[in-house]
């Protein structure tokens, strides 16, 4: 009977990416994938280090597989990704129930590692690369619906944001060979998949042989080689994003009208401190270009409140940009010092944590309203949706996404799951578009 493994995956779209090469290493080495840990032999937990929030939580799954643990000895433990980089032996010293530990990029040295985990030497694998992208490693996607998928195109991230910890957990930016990128969107689109998105922490600084490839050239090669799909991609950078890359978002009708582009702050005082790298006035001319190159473009964006050194009047600053760019969406949060990061290492955590809530808050609020608005001015329009799944309360409610990335719901047989269709909108919460079913398009793929 083959071992089974079980995994969880914390934190991002790239954790997800990388969750599915870990799948696929194993699947090779004979291991069997279960959704039910109590089956598995292996427990992986894929983890995030962006916020002590996603630390704790990890930490919780930790005590729980302790748990299981003593049910079934033989269960081994295995903790991948960024918390597992920036913890390093000090996750093995802490607790107990961990057998490995490995940085994002030391998966393929998995299969050794657990033979000497059988042998029961508990171990630690956390050197970081300057060349893995796992190229040669075809993703077990085994998270996905079939329809819509991930394909990394660079990996780690050169910025170093004040507060922010992927550069030490992730590491040097590398791209992506773009042969082996067209090759894996092809593999999707020969699998019957709909819609691919392509991930980078900073997609804008893709860059292939000095230059000869930079993201815009990608996109575009990418658009062309599957017409018959959607390409997303994820995260732009304000200080890097062109207008060339616009244009061929523009350009493609495949390409969706949906840009994800941070600005964490809408204070330049602040901005500075965080090193971003722009200022806000650069930004809003960023937006600018966008609304005036893909005028149907949906734009979404993360804050931050509360960073260190922030007053009353940069959060006003930051209430008054949002209101100003209008997002469509947001992510949201609060500070959370990073060990080792600049912040942390030079700049005091000064704003309390009552004021970075209530701050907080205060995004949210305006968010939600920004939201709705978003959504009400969709109402009326008809978008092409991608038709995803049914909904949890009735099998007659299909659920997709237009090419702006909003949810919109709407009754319709589930025979079209997986295919394109016109939905007409007729109302909306703040979250989703409600609408109803024009017409299926025809399928050119
Ligand atoms: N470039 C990456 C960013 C990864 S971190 C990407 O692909 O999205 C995602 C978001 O987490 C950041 O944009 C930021 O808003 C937030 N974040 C990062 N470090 C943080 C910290 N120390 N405290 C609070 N939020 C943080
Ligand atoms: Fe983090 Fe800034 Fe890179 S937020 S991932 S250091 S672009």
């Amino acid at each position: 009977m083959n071992r089974k493994f079980y995994i969880e995956t914390y934190g991002c779209q790239m954790n997800v990416a990388d969750s599915e090469l870990v799948a696929n290493i194993l699947k090779n080495k004979g291991f069997e994938l279960t959704d039910d840990y109590k089956q598995a032999d292996l427990v992986l937990i894929n983890t995030c280090a962006v916020r002590d929030k996603a630390e704790q939580r990890i930490i919780g799954r930790l005590g729980f597989f302790k748990s299981a643990k003593r049910v079934k000895p033989t269960l081994k433990v295995g903790v991948l990704g960024c918390m597992a980089q920036r913890m390093k032996q000090q996750l093995l010293d802490e607790q107990d129930v961990v057998d490995f530990v490995m940085g994002p990029d030391t998966y393929k040295r998995l299969p050794e590692i657990l033979e000497n985990v059988e042998n029961g030497e508990r171990q630690l694998d956390v050197i970081l690369s300057k060349q893995e992208t796992y190229d040669d490693i075809k993703p077990f996607r085994y998270n996905e619906n079939k329809i819509s998928g991930f394909v990394s195109i660079s990996r780690g991230c050169n910025n170093m944001c004040a507060f922010c910890i992927v550069p030490f957990t992730r590491g040097r930016e590398r791209s992506r060979d773009p042969k082996s990128i067209l090759a894996e969107v092809i593999d999707m689109k020969n699998d019957g998949y709909k819609e691919v998105t392509l991930l980078g922490q900073n997609v804008d600084k893709y860059n292939w042989n000095d230059g000869e490839i930079k993201f815009a050239n990608l996109l575009e090669m990418v658009a062309k080689e599957v017409p018959g799909m959607r390409v997303r991609f994820a995260t732009s950078y304000p200080q890097d994003m062109t207008d060339e890359v616009l244009h061929i978002i523009a350009n493609y009708e495949n390409v969706c009208k949906y840009i994800h582009l941070p600005v964490q702050s809408g204070s330049n005082a602040v901005l500075e401190t965080m090193k971003r790298g722009y200022t806000r006035e650069w930004y809003l001319n960023r937006i600018e270009a966008i609304h005036r190159i893909i005028p149907e473009c949906a734009i979404s964006t993360d804050m931050i409140s509360g960073f260190c050194g922030e007053t009353e009047e940069d959060h006003q600053q930051t209430l008054d940009l949002m209101r100003q760019v209008k997002y469509a969406y947001a992510y949201m949060f609060k500070y959370s010092v990073r060990p080792n990061t600049f912040a942390a290492r030079n700049l005091p955590d000064d704003v309390s944590e009552e004021d970075k809530s209530r701050r907080l808050a205060e995004i949210i609020e305006l968010q939600n309203d920004l939201s709705l608005e978003s959504n009400q001015k969709d109402v009326g329009k008809t978008f092409e949706v991608l038709v995803e799944g049914t909904s949890k309360r009735s099998e007659y409610r299909l659920h997709g996404r237009n090419s702006q990335n909003k949810v919109v719901i709407f009754e319709g047989d589930k025979s079209l799951i997986g295919s394109f269709v016109d939905v007409k909108i007729e109302s909306h919460t703040q979250a989703t578009l409600l609408g109803k079913l024009v017409s299926s398009c025809v399928d050119e793929s």
